[in-house]
Protein backbone atom coordinates (compact mmCIF):
# COMPACT_ATOMS: atom_id res chain seq x y z
CA UNK A 1 0.00 0.00 0.00
CA UNK A 2 1.51 3.24 -0.74
CA UNK A 3 0.03 7.27 -1.63
CA UNK A 4 0.76 7.45 -5.12
CA UNK A 5 -2.55 6.80 -6.34
CA UNK A 6 -4.80 8.37 -9.43
CA UNK A 7 -7.16 11.46 -8.71
CA UNK A 8 -9.60 12.07 -11.34
CA UNK A 9 -7.52 10.61 -13.69
CA UNK A 10 -4.04 11.95 -12.54
CA UNK A 11 -1.67 10.58 -10.71
CA UNK A 12 -0.71 12.55 -7.17
CA UNK A 13 1.81 11.68 -3.91
CA UNK A 14 -0.60 12.25 -1.47
CA UNK A 15 -2.76 15.45 -2.16
CA UNK A 16 -0.32 16.63 -4.29
CA UNK A 17 -0.73 16.52 -8.12
CA UNK A 18 2.65 14.87 -9.80
CA UNK A 19 1.86 16.95 -12.60
CA UNK A 20 2.07 20.49 -10.03
CA UNK A 21 5.33 19.50 -9.26
CA UNK A 22 6.74 18.63 -12.70
CA UNK A 23 5.50 22.37 -13.83
CA UNK A 24 7.62 23.56 -10.46
CA UNK A 25 11.00 21.92 -10.90
CA UNK A 26 10.80 20.07 -14.90
CA UNK A 27 11.99 16.57 -15.12
CA UNK A 28 12.86 14.26 -14.26
CA UNK A 29 12.61 13.96 -10.42
CA UNK A 30 12.44 11.94 -7.44
CA UNK A 31 9.17 12.41 -5.04
CA UNK A 32 8.49 10.54 -1.67
CA UNK A 33 5.42 10.59 0.11
CA UNK A 34 6.03 10.89 4.13
CA UNK A 35 2.82 9.17 4.47
CA UNK A 36 3.87 6.15 2.98
CA UNK A 37 7.47 6.41 4.75
CA UNK A 38 5.46 6.59 8.31
CA UNK A 39 3.29 3.73 6.96
CA UNK A 40 5.98 1.41 6.61
CA UNK A 41 7.74 1.81 9.91
CA UNK A 42 4.90 1.47 11.30
CA UNK A 43 3.83 -2.08 9.65
CA UNK A 44 7.14 -3.33 10.25
CA UNK A 45 7.83 -2.13 13.69
CA UNK A 46 3.96 -2.90 14.79
CA UNK A 47 4.89 -6.68 13.31
CA UNK A 48 6.92 -7.40 16.11
CA UNK A 49 4.48 -6.13 18.98
CA UNK A 50 6.37 -6.15 22.60
CA UNK A 51 9.35 -7.22 21.38
CA UNK A 52 10.32 -3.62 20.52
CA UNK A 53 13.42 -4.30 18.61
CA UNK A 54 15.53 -1.10 18.33
CA UNK A 55 14.47 0.28 14.61
CA UNK A 56 17.71 1.28 12.88
CA UNK A 57 16.79 2.55 9.49
CA UNK A 58 19.41 1.08 7.04
CA UNK A 59 20.58 4.77 5.50
CA UNK A 60 22.04 3.55 2.49
CA UNK A 61 18.56 2.56 0.94
CA UNK A 62 17.38 6.25 0.69
CA UNK A 63 20.17 8.91 2.39
CA UNK A 64 18.33 12.33 2.07
CA UNK A 65 18.42 13.86 4.96
CA UNK A 66 14.72 15.03 5.78
CA UNK A 67 13.81 11.28 4.64
CA UNK A 68 16.05 10.26 7.27
CA UNK A 69 14.89 13.08 9.84
CA UNK A 70 10.95 12.20 8.72
CA UNK A 71 12.08 8.30 10.17
CA UNK A 72 14.11 9.85 13.24
CA UNK A 73 10.97 11.98 14.41
CA UNK A 74 9.05 8.26 14.41
CA UNK A 75 11.67 6.86 16.77
CA UNK A 76 14.07 4.88 14.01
CA UNK A 77 17.65 4.98 14.58
CA UNK A 78 20.58 4.48 12.07
CA UNK A 79 22.15 2.00 10.49
CA UNK A 80 25.28 3.40 8.69
CA UNK A 81 28.48 2.34 6.46
CA UNK A 82 30.81 5.25 6.02
CA UNK A 83 31.27 8.17 7.97
CA UNK A 84 29.22 10.48 5.51
CA UNK A 85 26.12 8.86 6.29
CA UNK A 86 27.02 8.63 9.89
CA UNK A 87 26.97 12.57 10.07
CA UNK A 88 23.81 12.42 7.18
CA UNK A 89 22.07 10.15 10.20
CA UNK A 90 23.10 12.76 13.03
CA UNK A 91 22.37 16.11 10.65
CA UNK A 92 18.83 14.39 10.64
CA UNK A 93 18.73 14.51 14.20
CA UNK A 94 19.21 10.59 15.01
CA UNK A 95 20.44 10.16 18.82
CA UNK A 96 24.09 8.38 18.34
CA UNK A 97 22.56 6.19 20.98
CA UNK A 98 20.31 4.92 18.24
CA UNK A 99 23.25 4.40 15.18
CA UNK A 100 25.33 1.21 14.74
CA UNK A 101 28.12 1.55 12.26
CA UNK A 102 28.48 -1.49 9.38
CA UNK A 103 30.45 -2.13 6.36
CA UNK A 104 33.57 -4.25 5.54
CA UNK A 105 35.97 -1.50 5.32
CA UNK A 106 35.85 1.56 7.88
CA UNK A 107 38.91 3.61 8.12
CA UNK A 108 40.18 4.90 11.12
CA UNK A 109 38.75 8.28 10.10
CA UNK A 110 35.61 7.05 10.59
CA UNK A 111 36.01 4.79 13.08
CA UNK A 112 37.16 7.68 15.42
CA UNK A 113 34.18 9.82 13.93
CA UNK A 114 32.00 7.06 15.11
CA UNK A 115 33.56 6.90 18.50
CA UNK A 116 33.64 10.57 19.31
CA UNK A 117 29.81 10.62 18.82
CA UNK A 118 29.28 7.72 21.01
CA UNK A 119 27.34 5.32 18.46
CA UNK A 120 25.76 2.29 20.27
CA UNK A 121 28.05 -0.18 18.42
CA UNK A 122 30.10 -0.88 15.74
CA UNK A 123 29.65 -3.81 13.72
CA UNK A 124 33.58 -5.26 13.45
CA UNK A 125 33.65 -7.84 9.91
CA UNK A 126 37.52 -9.07 10.64
CA UNK A 127 39.53 -10.10 13.15
CA UNK A 128 41.95 -7.88 11.73
CA UNK A 129 39.39 -4.72 11.76
CA UNK A 130 39.42 -5.50 15.93
CA UNK A 131 42.59 -4.54 16.23
CA UNK A 132 42.29 -1.61 13.76
CA UNK A 133 39.23 -0.56 15.87
CA UNK A 134 41.20 -1.29 19.32
CA UNK A 135 44.02 0.76 18.20
CA UNK A 136 41.64 3.88 17.03
CA UNK A 137 40.07 3.44 20.43
CA UNK A 138 42.76 3.36 22.32
CA UNK A 139 44.48 6.57 20.75
CA UNK A 140 40.80 8.24 22.32
CA UNK A 141 40.77 6.83 25.69
CA UNK A 142 37.79 5.14 24.87
CA UNK A 143 35.70 2.01 24.87
CA UNK A 144 34.43 0.72 21.42
CA UNK A 145 31.45 -1.05 21.98
CA UNK A 146 31.64 -4.29 19.24
CA UNK A 147 29.18 -6.23 17.70
CA UNK A 148 30.67 -9.47 15.82
CA UNK A 149 29.56 -9.67 12.07
CA UNK A 150 29.06 -13.58 11.58
CA UNK A 151 28.76 -14.55 7.81
CA UNK A 152 26.84 -17.70 8.66
CA UNK A 153 27.18 -19.32 4.63
CA UNK A 154 23.60 -19.06 4.06
CA UNK A 155 21.97 -18.55 0.73
CA UNK A 156 19.21 -15.86 0.93
CA UNK A 157 18.09 -16.69 -2.56
CA UNK A 158 18.35 -13.30 -4.05
CA UNK A 159 19.73 -12.11 -6.73
CA UNK A 160 23.69 -12.43 -7.01
CA UNK A 161 25.01 -8.85 -6.60
CA UNK A 162 23.01 -8.78 -3.05
CA UNK A 163 23.66 -11.91 -2.03
CA UNK A 164 26.26 -10.91 1.50
CA UNK A 165 25.73 -14.60 3.69
CA UNK A 166 27.46 -17.48 2.17
CA UNK A 167 31.30 -17.88 2.87
CA UNK A 168 32.13 -17.12 -0.84
CA UNK A 169 30.78 -13.26 0.30
CA UNK A 170 33.15 -10.32 1.54
CA UNK A 171 31.05 -10.25 4.48
CA UNK A 172 31.48 -11.03 8.24
CA UNK A 173 33.77 -13.12 10.03
CA UNK A 174 33.26 -16.71 9.37
CA UNK A 175 30.85 -18.88 10.73
CA UNK A 176 34.13 -21.17 12.39
CA UNK A 177 36.13 -18.11 13.46
CA UNK A 178 33.31 -15.69 14.74
CA UNK A 179 33.01 -17.64 18.26
CA UNK A 180 36.63 -17.04 18.78
CA UNK A 181 36.97 -13.70 17.69
CA UNK A 182 33.85 -12.80 20.07
CA UNK A 183 36.31 -13.96 22.55
CA UNK A 184 39.43 -12.32 21.48
CA UNK A 185 37.58 -9.06 21.59
CA UNK A 186 36.56 -9.28 25.23
CA UNK A 187 40.27 -9.87 25.88
CA UNK A 188 40.99 -6.43 24.14
CA UNK A 189 40.55 -3.47 27.05
CA UNK A 190 39.97 -0.88 24.28
CA UNK A 191 36.92 -2.94 23.17
CA UNK A 192 33.56 -3.88 24.79
CA UNK A 193 31.60 -7.16 22.51
CA UNK A 194 28.10 -6.51 23.19
CA UNK A 195 26.51 -8.70 20.84
CA UNK A 196 26.46 -10.30 17.18
CA UNK A 197 25.06 -9.15 13.85
CA UNK A 198 24.67 -10.78 10.57
CA UNK A 199 22.77 -9.85 7.43
CA UNK A 200 22.18 -12.34 4.81
CA UNK A 201 21.76 -10.23 1.43
CA UNK A 202 18.64 -7.67 0.47
CA UNK A 203 15.59 -8.24 -1.30
CA UNK A 204 15.19 -11.92 0.49
CA UNK A 205 11.46 -12.89 -0.28
CA UNK A 206 11.20 -16.35 1.58
CA UNK A 207 11.50 -16.77 5.18
CA UNK A 208 13.88 -19.98 5.00
CA UNK A 209 17.13 -17.63 4.77
CA UNK A 210 15.96 -15.92 7.37
CA UNK A 211 15.32 -18.64 9.91
CA UNK A 212 18.91 -20.34 8.78
CA UNK A 213 20.61 -17.57 9.51
CA UNK A 214 19.05 -16.46 12.90
CA UNK A 215 18.84 -19.51 14.58
CA UNK A 216 23.07 -20.09 13.42
CA UNK A 217 23.37 -16.58 15.23
CA UNK A 218 20.76 -16.96 18.37
CA UNK A 219 23.01 -21.45 18.77
CA UNK A 220 25.76 -19.08 18.41
CA UNK A 221 24.84 -16.49 21.39
CA UNK A 222 23.64 -19.13 23.66
CA UNK A 223 27.51 -20.82 23.02
CA UNK A 224 29.18 -17.74 24.40
CA UNK A 225 26.89 -17.14 27.20
CA UNK A 226 28.16 -20.89 28.35
CA UNK A 227 31.44 -20.18 27.89
CA UNK A 228 30.52 -17.01 29.98
CA UNK A 229 30.80 -13.88 27.54
CA UNK A 230 27.96 -11.50 27.85
CA UNK A 231 26.21 -11.14 24.68
CA UNK A 232 23.10 -8.47 25.57
CA UNK A 233 22.24 -7.83 21.77
CA UNK A 234 21.41 -9.51 17.94
CA UNK A 235 21.59 -7.28 14.90
CA UNK A 236 19.71 -9.46 12.44
CA UNK A 237 20.27 -7.24 10.11
CA UNK A 238 17.84 -6.07 6.95
CA UNK A 239 16.79 -7.47 3.51
CA UNK A 240 12.99 -7.82 3.82
CA UNK A 241 12.05 -7.96 0.19
CA UNK A 242 9.01 -5.77 -1.36
CA UNK A 243 7.21 -6.39 -4.75
CA UNK A 244 8.06 -4.44 -7.59
CA UNK A 245 5.36 -6.24 -9.37
CA UNK A 246 3.11 -8.75 -8.79
CA UNK A 247 6.05 -10.88 -7.52
CA UNK A 248 5.37 -12.74 -3.99
CA UNK A 249 7.10 -11.46 -0.95
CA UNK A 250 7.11 -12.19 2.97
CA UNK A 251 4.92 -9.80 4.54
CA UNK A 252 6.64 -8.04 8.09
CA UNK A 253 4.21 -10.37 9.73
CA UNK A 254 5.95 -13.16 8.56
CA UNK A 255 9.40 -11.89 9.11
CA UNK A 256 8.56 -11.33 12.59
CA UNK A 257 7.15 -14.72 13.09
CA UNK A 258 10.82 -16.36 11.35
CA UNK A 259 12.32 -14.33 13.75
CA UNK A 260 10.53 -15.21 16.71
CA UNK A 261 10.65 -18.89 15.80
CA UNK A 262 14.30 -18.67 15.54
CA UNK A 263 15.19 -16.79 18.18
CA UNK A 264 13.10 -18.75 20.64
CA UNK A 265 13.21 -17.53 24.14
CA UNK A 266 16.84 -16.08 23.88
CA UNK A 267 16.78 -13.00 26.51
CA UNK A 268 18.66 -10.39 23.99
CA UNK A 269 17.81 -7.26 22.62
CA UNK A 270 17.19 -7.05 19.20
CA UNK A 271 18.16 -4.70 16.48
CA UNK A 272 16.80 -4.46 13.20
CA UNK A 273 18.17 -2.72 9.70
CA UNK A 274 15.64 -2.91 7.67
CA UNK A 275 16.05 0.06 4.02
CA UNK A 276 14.06 -1.06 1.44
CA UNK A 277 11.07 -2.12 3.35
CA UNK A 278 10.72 1.15 4.70
CA UNK A 279 10.85 3.75 1.99
CA UNK A 280 11.05 1.60 -1.29
CA UNK A 281 7.57 1.95 -2.37
CA UNK A 282 7.47 5.55 -0.76
CA UNK A 283 9.01 6.81 -3.83
CA UNK A 284 8.21 7.57 -7.45
CA UNK A 285 10.98 8.92 -10.18
CA UNK A 286 8.90 10.79 -12.68
CA UNK A 287 10.44 11.42 -16.12
CA UNK A 288 8.59 12.88 -19.57
CA UNK A 289 8.94 11.65 -23.18
CA UNK A 290 11.03 12.82 -25.40
CA UNK A 291 9.41 10.70 -27.86
CA UNK A 292 8.38 7.52 -29.44
CA UNK A 293 9.96 5.72 -31.70
CA UNK A 294 8.66 2.87 -33.61
CA UNK A 295 11.33 0.34 -34.77
CA UNK A 296 10.73 -2.61 -36.42
CA UNK A 297 11.04 -5.28 -33.47
CA UNK A 298 9.44 -2.89 -30.34
CA UNK A 299 8.02 0.40 -30.18
CA UNK A 300 10.66 2.64 -27.74
CA UNK A 301 9.55 5.51 -25.73
CA UNK A 302 12.40 7.68 -25.21
CA UNK A 303 12.25 8.94 -21.62
CA UNK A 304 13.87 12.26 -19.75
CA UNK A 305 15.70 9.62 -16.92
CA UNK A 306 18.29 7.27 -17.64
CA UNK A 307 19.84 4.32 -16.15
CA UNK A 308 22.63 7.09 -14.46
CA UNK A 309 19.61 8.37 -12.31
CA UNK A 310 17.88 4.64 -11.56
CA UNK A 311 20.32 2.12 -11.80
CA UNK A 312 18.36 -1.18 -10.54
CA UNK A 313 17.35 -1.80 -13.85
CA UNK A 314 20.71 -1.93 -15.50
CA UNK A 315 22.27 -2.96 -12.52
CA UNK A 316 20.23 -6.25 -11.15
CA UNK A 317 17.45 -6.69 -14.04
CA UNK A 318 15.29 -5.13 -11.86
CA UNK A 319 11.63 -4.38 -13.38
CA UNK A 320 9.70 -1.61 -11.72
CA UNK A 321 6.07 -0.33 -12.70
CA UNK A 322 6.20 2.40 -14.95
CA UNK A 323 2.55 4.37 -14.94
CA UNK A 324 1.36 7.48 -16.93
CA UNK A 325 0.74 10.12 -14.83
CA UNK A 326 -2.28 10.85 -17.07
CA UNK A 327 -4.67 7.96 -16.66
CA UNK A 328 -5.46 6.24 -20.19
CA UNK A 329 -8.79 6.97 -21.78
CA UNK A 330 -11.09 4.53 -20.71
CA UNK A 331 -11.20 1.72 -23.23
CA UNK A 332 -7.74 2.42 -24.56
CA UNK A 333 -5.66 -1.08 -25.49
CA UNK A 334 -2.64 -0.37 -23.63
CA UNK A 335 0.21 -0.48 -26.03
CA UNK A 336 4.33 -2.84 -24.89
CA UNK A 337 6.72 0.06 -25.22
CA UNK A 338 10.27 -0.62 -24.19
CA UNK A 339 10.88 2.68 -22.14
CA UNK A 340 14.86 3.53 -22.41
CA UNK A 341 17.12 6.66 -21.18
CA UNK A 342 19.32 8.76 -23.52
CA UNK A 343 22.48 7.15 -22.50
CA UNK A 344 24.72 5.95 -25.20
CA UNK A 345 24.44 2.40 -23.86
CA UNK A 346 22.08 -0.60 -24.81
CA UNK A 347 21.73 -1.50 -21.05
CA UNK A 348 19.75 2.40 -20.69
CA UNK A 349 16.51 0.19 -20.38
CA UNK A 350 13.90 0.42 -17.63
CA UNK A 351 12.20 -2.96 -19.72
CA UNK A 352 9.21 -3.67 -21.81
CA UNK A 353 5.87 -2.37 -19.98
CA UNK A 354 2.36 -1.73 -21.08
CA UNK A 355 1.58 2.10 -21.55
CA UNK A 356 -1.32 4.02 -22.97
CA UNK A 357 -1.63 3.77 -26.96
CA UNK A 358 -1.82 7.92 -27.50
CA UNK A 359 1.38 8.59 -25.27
CA UNK A 360 3.43 11.53 -27.25
CA UNK A 361 6.40 13.38 -26.47
CA UNK A 362 5.73 15.87 -22.98
CA UNK A 363 3.68 13.21 -21.56
CA UNK A 364 5.25 12.35 -18.00
CA UNK A 365 5.56 8.42 -16.68
CA UNK A 366 6.27 7.44 -12.64
CA UNK A 367 8.78 4.76 -12.70
CA UNK A 368 7.31 3.04 -9.01
CA UNK A 369 8.78 1.46 -6.21
CA UNK A 370 11.85 3.79 -6.95
CA UNK A 371 12.01 5.11 -2.89
CA UNK A 372 14.95 2.76 -2.30
CA UNK A 373 18.37 2.20 -4.15
CA UNK A 374 17.35 4.81 -6.38
CA UNK A 375 18.39 8.53 -5.82
CA UNK A 376 21.53 7.14 -3.80
CA UNK A 377 22.89 4.77 -6.36
CA UNK A 378 22.95 7.89 -8.84
CA UNK A 379 25.48 9.01 -11.28
CA UNK A 380 26.48 11.91 -13.50
CA UNK A 381 27.39 9.58 -16.60
CA UNK A 382 27.11 11.18 -19.83
CA UNK A 383 27.22 14.58 -17.88
CA UNK A 384 23.40 14.15 -16.77
CA UNK A 385 23.50 16.48 -13.33
CA UNK A 386 21.98 14.53 -10.16
CA UNK A 387 18.51 15.42 -10.45
CA UNK A 388 15.89 17.08 -7.41
CA UNK A 389 14.21 15.00 -4.89
CA UNK A 390 10.94 16.48 -3.28
CA UNK A 391 9.28 15.38 -0.06
CA UNK A 392 5.36 15.48 0.02
CA UNK A 393 3.41 16.01 2.89
CA UNK A 394 -0.50 16.31 2.56
CA UNK A 395 -0.81 18.76 0.42
CA UNK A 396 2.51 20.27 0.36
CA UNK A 397 5.43 19.56 -1.08
CA UNK A 398 9.45 20.52 -1.02
CA UNK A 399 12.28 19.88 -2.70
CA UNK A 400 14.87 18.11 -0.51
CA UNK A 401 17.64 18.25 -2.94
CA UNK A 402 17.78 20.87 -5.34
CA UNK A 403 18.75 20.22 -8.93
CA UNK A 404 22.88 20.35 -9.59
CA UNK A 405 23.26 22.36 -12.99
CA UNK A 406 25.97 21.64 -15.27
CA UNK A 407 27.64 24.60 -14.17
CA UNK A 408 28.20 23.04 -10.77
CA UNK A 409 29.93 20.43 -12.37
CA UNK A 410 32.18 22.61 -14.00
CA UNK A 411 32.70 24.97 -11.46
CA UNK A 412 34.48 21.78 -9.74
CA UNK A 413 37.18 20.78 -12.20
CA UNK A 414 39.79 23.11 -12.62
CA UNK A 415 41.72 23.24 -15.08
CA UNK A 416 45.80 22.31 -14.35
CA UNK A 417 48.25 24.95 -15.33
CA UNK A 418 49.76 23.41 -17.84
CA UNK A 419 47.21 22.94 -20.44
CA UNK A 420 47.25 27.06 -20.73
CA UNK A 421 43.32 27.25 -20.85
CA UNK A 422 41.42 29.43 -19.20
CA UNK A 423 39.16 28.02 -16.71
CA UNK A 424 36.13 26.91 -17.91
CA UNK A 425 33.99 29.80 -17.90
CA UNK A 426 30.39 29.55 -15.80
CA UNK A 427 27.72 30.97 -17.64
CA UNK A 428 24.71 29.71 -16.17
CA UNK A 429 21.93 28.22 -17.41
N1 LIG B 1 22.15 -3.89 6.77
C1 LIG B 1 23.26 -4.13 6.04
C2 LIG B 1 24.50 -4.50 6.73
C3 LIG B 1 23.21 -4.03 4.64
O1 LIG B 1 24.29 -4.28 3.91
C4 LIG B 1 21.98 -3.67 4.00
C5 LIG B 1 21.89 -3.55 2.56
C6 LIG B 1 20.86 -3.41 4.83
C7 LIG B 1 20.98 -3.54 6.21
C8 LIG B 1 19.52 -3.00 4.27
O2 LIG B 1 18.97 -3.99 3.47
P1 LIG B 1 17.47 -3.84 2.92
O3 LIG B 1 16.53 -3.94 4.10
O4 LIG B 1 17.35 -2.54 2.25
O5 LIG B 1 17.33 -4.98 1.99
N2 LIG B 1 21.38 -1.66 -4.22
C9 LIG B 1 20.70 -2.93 -4.08
C10 LIG B 1 20.54 -3.30 -2.61
C11 LIG B 1 21.85 -3.29 -1.84
C12 LIG B 1 21.69 -3.65 -0.38
C13 LIG B 1 22.95 -3.48 0.36
N3 LIG B 1 22.88 -3.73 1.77
C14 LIG B 1 19.38 -2.86 -4.81
O6 LIG B 1 19.05 -1.84 -5.40
O7 LIG B 1 18.64 -3.86 -4.84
Amino acid sequence: MDHFLYREGRLAAEEVPIERIAEALGTPFYCYAVATIERNFRVFSGAFGDTDPLICYAVKANSNIAVIATLARLGAGADVVSGGELKRALAAGVPASRIVFSGIGKTSDEMAAALKAGILQINVESESELDDLAAVAGELGRTAPVAIRVNPDVDARTHDKITTGKAENKFGIDWPRARAAFARAAEIPALKPVGLAVHIGSQVTESGPFRDAFARLAGMAAQLRADGLGVESLDLGGGLGIPYGDDPVLSPAEYAAAVASALGDLDCRLILEPGRVIVGNAGVLVTRVLSVKEGISRTFCVVDAAMNDLLRPTLYGARHAIVPVVEAAAGAVPKEMEVVGPVCETGDTFGVVPLPPALKPGDLLAIRTAGAYGAVQSSTYNARPLIPEVLVQGADFAVVRERITVDDMLAREPLPPWLGLRAVEVTGT
